[in-house]
């Protein structure tokens, strides 16, 4: 065997044998279907240009992949308004495809995740679309929140909702009737009291699992069921509350017992398949009541991927997260990027305090070093990790996309939470050159800058020092040290203001948040570090906004 061959082959063996718990520090690869490769030359990327592209994950490294939706939909809001569960969009492929990527990802030792979209469907599926023409007083109206309106002629909506994208939560029909849709108007919210609605979805689970899918990670799993009689919140701006309270359409305790019974269902089927849920809690304990034992495998850290680049911050959240997760002995699942939040290339670019969706593209190489840092200081952390598209070759947000290319629903409803999302998902660079640099064979469905032929994986591919090879490196390490992922608990050792340290086995981790380079104590070998480090007798230069990870291995 070639040193070569050995170099290539060697992490893969520790995923092929069936590792027990292989999600519990796990990390996960997220593919938004539209951006990643286009196979046919569309402009859009599908299921065939995915398959093309699983050597490059399975060399980059990552356990498995999370593959945003494929469904059948009309894409008003980029597939997260589903008409058939069970369909692909012929955009992205047909079901065919979806089978050959899952046999060919599961040959390279891939796992694969598919999205499942539950709080609503698209107002093209079948369901509404019926209980639309139907009319008032059609059963198939209370698979949806279905209501009058109030005022004299039903005229004002049923209550004070409003929409996540901005406007109110309702949209009444020529018929006089109003429909709740937490999204935007083509996305009806599912009424989770009726039991065709549960029936139906255990349906798809099974559905997919068939297809051999390992696990799914569940949209808006904190959105299901709404407070009984869906009273009014009693306030305006309800965008400002979202993340920070139990709402009357958010975070009720009544979605457990879902998770309880779609559990169930998984524990059925043998090869350990997961559950991740997206769930925007006020709180990690909140979030750590998702992932008890009899319900879902994994829960976003949306409130570490909300925390700026402030060593006290991160500390704090760090050290909550892993004491919340504890007693329900779930792993942490730390996160800093995905399809809905500017990319943390950006967001370190920028003052703190800003948010997760951010319209300036602030000091890109100030960004670029800190999200290099923050990615490593989280894949040293216990648990499991997922990693977004595209932040492997350090892709800052495209903030300057004009608004004929933008398709994110929310942008054109304004004063929403989101709007701005469209910015971190321009299609992915890679190749230097071509007519989409190498996504596809013609161009792109949203427009890639032109310094992005620089960040393009051909760019980077076996450059020292560049992003994607410090993500192969890091990943590769994780897979030598287990000490890296393991367990539930870190172990802080002193260190200057702005600086966090942290032994985990045989493992260090010094992150250095601030402007200033500081002086740490070698703690072993240097194994990784997210920029330069200079080593002297016994000590390390830590350069400002910089990660290092020793071993005494
Ligand atoms: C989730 C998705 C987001 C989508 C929303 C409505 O938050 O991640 O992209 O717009 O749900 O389905």
């Amino acid at each position: 065997m070639s040193q070569q061959h050995q170099a290539a082959e060697a992490p893969r063996s520790a995923v092929a044998a069936p590792r027990r718990d292989w999600w519990r520090d796990a990390v996960i690869y997220q593919v938004y279907p539209r951006s990643f490769a286009d196979g046919d030359g569309d402009g859009m990327g599908d299921l065939k240009g995915i398959r093309s592209r699983l050597s490059y994950l399975r060399d980059l490294g990552v356990d498995a992949v999370w593959l945003s939706p494929f469904y059948a939909s009309p894409q008003a809001d980029a597939g997260y308004d589903v008409a058939d569960y069970r369909a692909v969009d012929p955009m992205f492929g047909t079901l065919l495809d979806a089978d050959a990527l899952i046999r060919d990802a599961h040959r390279l030792g891939l796992r694969v995740i598919v999205d499942l979209v539950p709080n609503h469907s698209s107002d093209q599926h079948e369901w509404f679309k019926r209980a639309v023409a139907e009319g008032p007083g059609s059963p198939l109206r209370e698979r949806y929140h279905f209501r009058p309106g109030r005022g004299r002629n039903g005229e004002l909506p049923p209550n004070d909702w409003e929409s996540i994208f901005g406007g109110p939560a309702w949209t009444r029909l020529p018929d006089g009737e109003w429909y709740l849709h937490l999204f935007a108007p083509e996305q009806p919210d599912f009424n989770w009291e009726h039991p065709a609605v549960g029936d139906e979805f255990r349906s798809i689970l099974r559905f997919w699992l068939d297809m051999g899918v390992d696990g799914f990670r569940i949209d808006v799993a904190h959105g299901l069921v709404k407070a009984e009689g869906l009273p009014d919140l009693g306030t305006r701006d309800q965008v400002r509350l979202l993340g920070n309270d139990v709402m009357p359409f958010f975070d009720q305790d009544g979605v457990h017992e879902i998770y309880r019974q779609w559990r169930r269902v998984l524990d059925e089927y043998a090869g350990e398949r997961v559950f991740v849920a997206e769930a925007w809690t006020p709180s990690v304990e909140r979030t750590a009541l998702y992932v008890r034992p009899d319900e879902l495998h994994q829960a976003f850290n949306f409130q570490y991927l909300s925390t700026d680049w402030d060593a006290a911050a991160l500390r704090a959240v760090i050290d909550r997260t892993l004491e919340a997760m504890r007693p329900v002995g779930a792993p942490a699942t730390w996160v800093l990027s995905n399809h809905d939040v500017t990319r943390h290339a950006t967001r370190f670019a920028n003052p703190p305090g800003l948010g997760t969706q951010i319209r300036t593209a602030g000091d890109r190489a100030l960004g670029l070093r800190r999200a290099r840092a923050a990615t490593l200081l989280m894949l040293a952390l216990p648990g499991s990790a997922y990693l977004y598209q595209g932040e492997e070759l350090g892709l800052p947000d495209v903030v300057d996309l004009p608004d004929e290319v933008r398709q994110d629903p929310a942008y054109f409803r304004g004063a929403g939470q989101d709007g701005f999302r469209d910015g971190c998902r321009v299609p992915i660079p890679w190749t230097r050159s071509g007519p989409s640099y190498g996504f596809g064979s013609k161009g792109s469905w949203l427009p890639q800058p032109a310094e992005w032929a620089e960040l393009s994986v051909e760019a980077q591919q076996g450059v020292p020092g560049s992003t994607l090879e410090m993500y192969r490196s890091a990943l590769a390490a994780r897979r030598a040290h287990p000490d890296l992922g393991a367990g539930d608990a870190v172990e802080w050792l002193r260190a200057p203001e702005g600086v966090l340290a942290f032994r985990r086995g045989g493992f260090v981790c010094v992150a250095n948040t601030t402007g200033e380079s500081v002086t740490s104590p070698a703690h072993g070998r240097v194994l990784l570090a997210s920029g330069e480090v200079t080593e002297a007798e016994g000590e390390v230069k830590v350069p400002s906004d910089t990660t290092v990870w020793f071993t005494t291995a």
